[in-house]
């Protein structure tokens, strides 16, 4: 209680005892008057209240001192008037409520409409890109063919032209690819189950190595690493992850590239980290935007689509992505999935 309450508590207090000495309506009103004064100097009003209810218990149980229907009167009005500002608030509260609930819905119609635009156009674009890819095999067909079959019948500046138009359309096939994945992270069920974490890293470093075999890497893998998630998806997940630490360490000679597990504000969390070309946090978070690249394409190759497919599976999920770099010194990539995990730090 603060001090103002105790000593309104106190004056309230003696006039009572004054008022029970000597039963009077102009005591009692005595009480009542400071208990109205206290209310006017912001003193809580449930306290003023409660303190009446006490009061009000004291004179009725007092012999000598019942109350009068006036003295009753007198007691409800003051309790009313003790309660008025707290009506005021309700019929406040009430209001904004209204208001709340009417913007909700608008929201709610809003983000119905939004996301039906957004599929629709997600619908789109995979078509889109989905429909590229025959026209596209047929350029890359002929140019191939070309090449193979009629290259005597061309010059040196023809054949370059055309194994230019060839790398080209490789290239175009390969965004494509990339668009379509991205596309399908939307698409489809998310549908959770055990996944063995440190099986799928290996997995996914097999093919890297696999495909470069001539590159050193000295791989970690935390053993025991598991979640609960989509498995397709966090296939595309930690391709793009495992895939970047790859490529980014490929001017390096003591690359090295570990996956683990720890714990992020008391949820599970998984890890990518390497010792790669890393990147200036200044834009760790414009490298999750489609086509977003701080590395040129001459340094290291790539479309700028991987970590968007990132963000769009790890936001399916619920889940939190962000990066961590220092240029030149590597790079380590994060990610959280979701309240469906258990708080073992990814283990
Ligand atoms: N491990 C990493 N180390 C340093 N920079 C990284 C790393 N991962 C991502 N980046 C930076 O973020 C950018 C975006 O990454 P993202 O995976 O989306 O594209 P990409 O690898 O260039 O192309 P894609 O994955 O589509 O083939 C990269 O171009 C690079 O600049
Ligand atoms: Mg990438």
């Amino acid at each position: 209680m603060s001090e103002s309450e105790t000593a309104f508590e106190q004056r309230y207090s003696a006039a009572l005892d004054l008022y029970l000495a000597t039963p009077s309506e102009v005591l009692l009103h005595t009480a009542y008057a400071l208990g109205r004064e206290a209310a006017a100097d912001g003193l809580g009003v449930v306290d003023i209240a409660m303190l009446h209810n006490e009061a009000m218990q004291r004179v009725i149980t007092t012999p000598g001192a019942a109350p009068t229907a006036a003295m009753i009167g007198t007691a409800s009005q003051f309790l009313s008037e003790c309660l008025a500002p707290y009506e005021m608030m309700l019929r406040a509260y009430a209001e904004n409520n209204v208001r709340l609930v009417a913007s909700i819905d608008r929201l709610q119609d809003t983000r119905a409409a939004l996301a039906a635009v957004n599929q629709e156009l997600e619908a789109f674009s995979y078509s889109v890109a989905h429909d590229l890819r025959a026209p596209l095999r047929s350029v890359l067909g002929f140019s191939t063919a070309l090449l193979e079959d009629h290259a005597d019948q061309l010059n040196d500046e023809g054949r370059r032209f055309l194994r230019y138009m060839a790398e080209s359309a490789r290239e175009m096939a390969r965004l494509i690819e990339d668009l379509l994945t991205l596309s399908r992270a939307t698409r489809g069920d998310l549908q959770r189950e055990h996944v063995d974490v440190s099986a799928l890293a290996h997995k996914v470093i097999g093919r890297l190595m696999a495909d470069q075999p001539e590159r050193r890497v000295a791989v970690t893998i935390e053993p025991g690493l598991a979640a609960r998630c989509d498995a397709r998806l966090l296939t595309i997940v930690l391709d793009n992850l495992i895939g970047n630490a790859w490529k980014f360490t490929s001017r390096r000679t003591d690359a090295s590239i570990t996956v683990g597990g720890l714990e992020d504000a008391g949820q599970p969390a998984w890890f990518v980290r390497d010792n790669g070309a890393g990147f200036d946090m200044a834009y760790a978070d414009k490298l999750f935007g489609v086509f977003q690249r701080l590395h040129s394409a001459d340094e290291f190759g790539g479309t700028g689509i991987g970590l968007a497919t990132v963000r769009r599976v790890i936001g399916r999920h619920r889940g939190r992505v962000w990066g961590e770099g220092v240029v030149g010194q590597g790079a380590t990539f994060y990610f959280t999935l979701g309240e469906h995990n258990a708080k073992n730090g990814g283990r």
